[in-house]
């Protein structure tokens, strides 16, 4: 808003020029060689708002408020000037107010990809200092062109935020294998060398749950962990009896006869009642050595149940807004309730599956450990994919790699992506055939002790065996 003083005769007019660039013209009395108006100060509103955001974001015009008037006095182009600057700072932030707007990336943020970028620069230190070969050198360099790119983008938008995400988030994951897995598993398992399943078999087992065809939701297998001295070839149900959501019983036979008979059970109580803070969540369990994993009740915790001392361990999850109480569920064709968290076993040990806000709701794979000597669970490593949650019906790991299912029709289900967390490479052709009895599918796992998928489908149980 400009005041600019015309001298006239004995009566004058005071011009004033508005912000939107109209001028207005105000009559006034001549003293001495000034002209004098009274101007009703509400006849325009000075935009402080958005001048202070000029001021902020262009940061020219600092200084003391009479310089600043001075300046201002001085040139009516200035402010057009300091408007069309403005103009064309609110463009170029559009196209990431609009990504804001849409939730696609609520944290995306440059600041937020610098601390990304801090942390994954102490990440690759850290592999750096006890491995130092080519490549942790390649990663050292890559980061470095990283960090040019993030800068670059402090000055100006050129660079695409997402293909930057994406390198970050590509880099991330590639360190992370390294961090890494037993390096000889796929010694003792050659098959685990060709790099994925080929094919899936027919249901080779098929079976009511003993809970009755009204459960439709839970999870159930035989013993994953090959090494282990107790319950080896025990089989397990886990039946959601509380709103399909919530449970609280694990139930084990000792043999494949003794299951498919439904004789001779035992039933161990994991938590006093199904809305317990120990209690099973979602159909998400896996019994692992003397151990079951599981998504504890309405937490973003995995839960270990020891089977020997009856005594429950937990862990959280590491990552910013990790999805549960129904967030990120498995959804394609139809949702499956609060299956947000997913335990999983291989031949590599324990993962969880899941997603978070950070990954903007896209599959992130965990590796979960049990510290024998410190008797506690961690979380050693973590990948994340572009594949939305929401868009695949279920997954399970095979050999460090992770597979995920979509919805063909009510007697099919088919593998249709693979994740390699030895990689990070994704795989989005396959089409690997699973038959099924009814529609939904509650859990899929794997067992690395016969290579065989256990499926939850509605109240039925099936077995698979993977081929290679
Ligand atoms: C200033 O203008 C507003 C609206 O145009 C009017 O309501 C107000 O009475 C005026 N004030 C003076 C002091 O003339
Ligand atoms: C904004 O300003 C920059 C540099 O001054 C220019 O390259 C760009 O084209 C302008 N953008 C718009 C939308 O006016
Ligand atoms: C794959 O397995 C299905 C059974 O699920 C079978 O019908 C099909 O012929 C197999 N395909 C190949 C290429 O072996
Ligand atoms: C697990 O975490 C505990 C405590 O945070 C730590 O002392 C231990 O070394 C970790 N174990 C593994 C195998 O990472």
């Amino acid at each position: 808003m400009l005041l600019l003083l015309l001298l006239l005769a004995s009566t004058c007019f005071c011009v004033c020029l508005q912000v939107d660039g109209q001028t207005l013209h105000v009559s006034g009395q001549k003293n001495k060689n000034k002209c004098v108006c009274e101007v009703n100060s509400t006849l325009w509103s000075f935009p402080a708002l958005q001048y202070e955001e000029v001021l902020m974001q262009v940061q020219i015009c600092e200084g003391s408020l009479k310089n600043l008037q001075e300046q201002v006095a001085l040139s009516s182009l200035r402010l057009p000037q300091i408007q069309s600057r403005m103009a064309n700072v609110t463009s170029r932030l559009e196209p990431f107010q609009y990504l804001h707007y849409k939730g696609l990336y609520n944290v995306l943020s440059l600041q937020l990809l610098g601390e990304k970028l801090n942390q994954l620069e102490t990440n690759i230190g850290a592999v750096h200092s006890q491995l130092n070969n080519a490549q942790t050198q390649k990663f050292s360099k890559e980061l470095g062109e990283l960090r040019t790119s993030i800068d670059r983008m402090q000055t100006s938008d050129t660079v695409n935020m997402k293909i930057v995400t994406d390198k970050l988030r590509y880099l991330k994951n590639s360190v992370e294998s390294c961090k890494t897995i037993p390096k000889d598993f796929k010694g003792t398992h050659s098959y685990c060398r060709n790099t994925l399943m080929t094919n899936i078999s027919e249901p080779i087992t098929t079976k009511i749950s003993p809970y009755g065809k009204s459960y439709t939701s839970g999870s159930w297998g035989r013993q994953a962990q090959s090494d282990t001295d107790s319950q080896q070839n025990s089989y397990w149900v886990i039946a959601l009896i509380s709103g399909h959501i919530h449970g609280n019983t694990l139930r084990v036979y000792q043999t494949y006869e003794d299951f498919m008979a439904a004789a001779k059970h035992r039933d161990y109580t994991v938590a006093p009642s199904y809305s317990h803070t120990n209690a099973i969540e979602g159909p998400s369990g896996i019994l692992y050595g003397e151990a079951l994993y599981y998504h504890c009740y309405r937490s973003a915790d995995i839960c270990r149940y020891d089977l020997i001392t009856n005594t429950v361990q937990r862990v959280t999850l590491p990552d910013s807004g990790v999805g549960f109480n129904n967030k990120f569920p498995y959804c394609y064709y139809d949702c499956r309730l609060n299956s947000d968290i997913d335990l999983e076993a291989d031949e590599t040990g324990l993962w969880v599956i899941y997603a978070t806000v950070g990954n903007h709701g896209n599959l992130v794979v965990s590796r979960l450990v049990w510290d024998t000597e410190a008797k506690t669970l961690n979380v050693t490593q973590t990948w994340e994919t572009r594949l939305f949650k929401k868009a695949v019906s279920n997954a399970f790991m095979v050999c460090g790699v992770m597979y995920a299912t979509r919805y063909v029709d009510e007697y099919r289900e088919e593998v249709f992506y693979a994740f390699d967390t030895a990689t990070g490479k994704e795989k989005n052709t396959l089409a690997l055939p699973l038959e099924k009895v009814a529609k939904g599918v509650a859990s899929l796992s794997y067992n690395p002790t016969n290579k065989q998928i256990y499926m939850y489908n509605d109240g039925y149980l099936l077995a698979y065996q993977a081929q290679f």
